[in-house]
Formats: C-alpha cells, sequence, structure tokens
C-alpha cells in the first residue's frame, strides 16, 4: 500500500468515532427523486456516528419486497428495510424475526407525535411496535404537464373528467394523453385513484373498509370500471416500463397526464420544474380531494448482535425525528409523519396535500385493509386488464370475486 493511502485511511479511522456501526439497508428508491430523499436519511445517520450501507433494488417495490423478505427468511437479513404502511411485514413479525422497538418508540413518544394514528398502529403487533414510520404517500393524484395545454390553447384541466374531454385534442397534436409505465403496481395504482374518484368516499369505504359486497359490485363500481376503460385507451400510446420513465414523459412535455403518487414530486423538483407554474397536481384527480395514508415505514430484522441492535434502534429514532422528517420529506415529495415540524419550505403540491392532511381528509391505503394476497391478484388483473381488450364488465366480476378471497 502506498504511502499516502495508508496515511489517508489512518487519517479517517482517527476522525471515525469509535462507536460506528455499519448497518446495511434496503429499500426501492431509485428514482433520481427518491435517491435525493433517501440520500438524506444516509447523510444523517453517518453524520450521527453511524454507517449507512446503502442496499437499494433497483426495479419496484414489487421486485424489491419478495427479495426483502427471502433475505430475511433465508437467514440473510439487512439491518434495516423499507416496507409500504400495512400488512406487507407482518407474517415477518409474527415468525418472530424482526425487532421489538417499544422501548425507542416509548422513549421517544411516538404514541403522542405520530400522526395519523393509523401509521403506528400498522407498526403495531400485539401491542408491541416493529416499525417506524417515516412519510406519508398518497398515491392518488394527477400530474399535468400545464406546455401541453399552453400549446394547444386550453385550460389546463382542474379534474378528471375534463381531462378526458380534452384527450383527444392532446391525441391528435401527437401528444400521449396519459403516461403509464408497464410495472404491474402502476395500472393497480390508477385503478385505485379511480375508485376515490369516481365511485366517491362513501362507496369506496363501503367496499374496502367494511367489505360490503354488494356495493363492490354496484352501479357506482360499475362507473369505476367504465372510466378505467376509458383511462385504457388514453393510455395506449405509453411504453415505457418504470414510473419515473412515465413521469418524466410529462415533465418533457410528451404526454399530458399520469396518475401517480406523490412521490412523483421528487422527479419534477429534481427536474428543475415548479409546481403550478410548469406542473399541475391534481389530488383525488380533482373530483374527490381526498388522501389516502400510505407511505414507507422501516423496519429491523432481528440480528443477534447487540451492537448492531443498538445502532438499529438509533436509526429507528433517528427516521421520527423532526429534523429528519424535513430533510427527508420536502425531497420525497412525501408529507411527514409528525404534525408538528417546519415545512414552509414546502411547494404547491405538498401544501395542497398538507391542507387535505389537515382538514381530516384521509382513508387508510390499500395495504392497511387488503392482504398481500388480495392486493397481488387484484395487481395482475389490472395489468391484464389495462394491457387487453378485457371489457369493463368482466373485469368487474373477476374483481369482485378476487376481494370476496380477502374476507
Ligand atoms: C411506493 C413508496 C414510495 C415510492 C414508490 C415508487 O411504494 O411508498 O416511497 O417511492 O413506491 O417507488
Amino acid at each position: 500500500m502506498k504511502l499516502s493511502k495508508m496515511t489517508a485511511l489512518l487519517a479517517m479511522s482517527v476522525a471515525m468515532p469509535a462507536m460506528a456501526t455499519e448497518l446495511e439497508v434496503t429499500h426501492w428508491w431509485t428514482s433520481g427523486g427518491e435517491a435525493a430523499a433517501v440520500a438524506e436519511l444516509a447523510k444523517a445517520f453517518d453524520a450521527s456516528g453511524d454507517k449507512w450501507v446503502d442496499g437499494a433494488i433497483a426495479g419496484g417495490g414489487g421486485t424489491a419486497r419478495p427479495i426483502m423478505i427471502s433475505r430475511i427468511t433465508g437467514g440473510d437479513p439487512m439491518g434495516a428495510t423499507q416496507f409500504n404502511h400495512g400488512q406487507q411485514a407482518l407474517e415477518l413479525v409474527e415468525a418472530g424475526l424482526m425487532l421489538d422497538l417499544t422501548d425507542v418508540a416509548e422513549a421517544n413518544n411516538w404514541k403522542e407525535i405520530v400522526f395519523p394514528p393509523s401509521l403506528l398502529e400498522a407498526c403495531t403487533v400485539d401491542g408491541k411496535i416493529y416499525c417506524a414510520p417515516v412519510n406519508i404517500h398518497s398515491p392518488e393524484w394527477l400530474w399535468l404537464s400545464n406546455k401541453v395545454y399552453e400549446d394547444l390553447g386550453i385550460p389546463v384541466p382542474t379534474n378528471w373528467d375534463e381531462f378526458v374531454a380534452t384527450a383527444p385534442q392532446v391525441d391528435a397534436a401527437g401528444k400521449i394523453p396519459l403516461a403509464l409505465g408497464n410495472q404491474p403496481w402502476q395500472s393497480n395504482l390508477a385503478f385505485g385513484a379511480m375508485q376515490i374518484a369516481v365511485a366517491g368516499i362513501d362507496a369506496w369505504k363501503a367496499v374496502n373498509v367494511e367489505k360490503n359486497m354488494d356495493v363492490a359490485a354496484g352501479a357506482e363500481y360499475a362507473k369505476v370500471f367504465a372510466a378505467a376503460a376509458a383511462a385504457r385507451e388514453l393510455a395506449r400510446k405509453s411504453t415505457v416500463q418504470d414510473w419515473n420513465q412515465a413521469t418524466n414523459l410529462v415533465i418533457t412535455d410528451e404526454a399530458a397526464g399520469q396518475i401517480m403518487g406523490d412521490w412523483a414530486q421528487g422527479e419534477f423538483q429534481v427536474a428543475g420544474e415548479v409546481a403550478g407554474k410548469d406542473y399541475t397536481c391534481l389530488p383525488g384527480l380533482g373530483l374527490n380531494q381526498y388522501i389516502s395514508t400510505g407511505g414507507d415505514a422501516f423496519y429491523f430484522p432481528k440480528l443477534d448482535d447487540p451492537e448492531k441492535e443498538a445502532a438499529q434502534k438509533r436509526l429507528a429514532a433517528q427516521l421520527v425525528s423532526p429534523e429528519v422528517q424535513v430533510a427527508f420529506n420536502l425531497k420525497k415529495g412525501s408529507l411527514p409523519i409528525r404534525g408538528d415540524v417546519d415545512l414552509s419550505a414546502a411547494n404547491d403540491c405538498m401544501k395542497k396535500g398538507l391542507e387535505i392532511l389537515a382538514g381530516g381528509n384521509i382513508l387508510p391505503a390499500g395495504d392497511m385493509v387488503w392482504s398481500p394476497d388480495v392486493q397481488k391478484q387484484a395487481e395482475d388483473l389490472m395489468v391484464e386488464f389495462w394491457k387487453s381488450e378485457m371489457p369493463a364488465e368482466e373485469a368487474h366480476t373477476k374483481w369482485v370475486e378476487i376481494l370476496k378471497t380477502g374476507l
């Protein structure tokens, strides 16, 4: 080894605090906006004397989750891992594979500060807390390129109905009316957003919370499937795979709109676009201004190593801390999981989300109300539906059958 390199290494080891503990953290945040946001988590963890070893898994949650789960069940656990709020890690917790964070939660008053309480409830199994929630993400947004409409000389739509009505003009101008990526979860997400926008809140709750299968099979939901069949036509010209490639079609004004979660904001931000000026965001597709409180939480597999366990608990506490909540969520485009932090730097779209949250217009996320199995079956059906000519009525019947398997 060259002397200069040795000196550099020596200097580093002197500068590092003795207790630096490495934790590998897995997640599926690989787009530009996501990478910028996760870098804030790593920066804070490293600055406090530990070492974040980044374990990004490309391909989205649908690809990452089975890998994460098989590593944990297969005896190769990471130090921490992302999952969505809800039931994705429930079987791992029940199998005794995940670290109990109740002491961290109590020491840091999570029960008093985490809002809405459903986020911490989703972490709680048999009275013990197993995850640290980091954000609130709602999937029900329509993102629009203002320039596409300015070039056509028509006002930017204010809701889904106006978007559909103006789509033929967008199409005739050679643009893609609706950008949609091919990953299975994206068509399911679009359908979920249309449920709340088209069927309305009462019908949504009846089906997804009260599990009323008559409403699921009824007229309100027939309208949702008809709207989805119409949207399918608007997405025909979209051939991209990843969600952020679809967002990029809107950013570059090649597509008029995209139905996507508020994590899309991270992409607009990285591209230097300004909310309200370059693009428009319509929560609840502009029809029903509700957001569902999905998002992300970190879980910590048991490692049988006291030093690592202490670092896992330090990271859990830090993720919920006000400083990290602000730095991370401003980059991520998500809302913080506590109301007592200063988000005056939020852009117009985040402000809309914050207002909806403060007004209490919130719903549980799909992962909170349906098991991963039902979610997966619904996702498979949606992929088939969006990519084929399957009639709306047939998809509707099949969908109700899938929901019934989860009762
Ligand atoms: C979601 C996750 C978000 C976002 C998105 C796309 O599941 O909650 O944080 O990154 O996937 O990767």
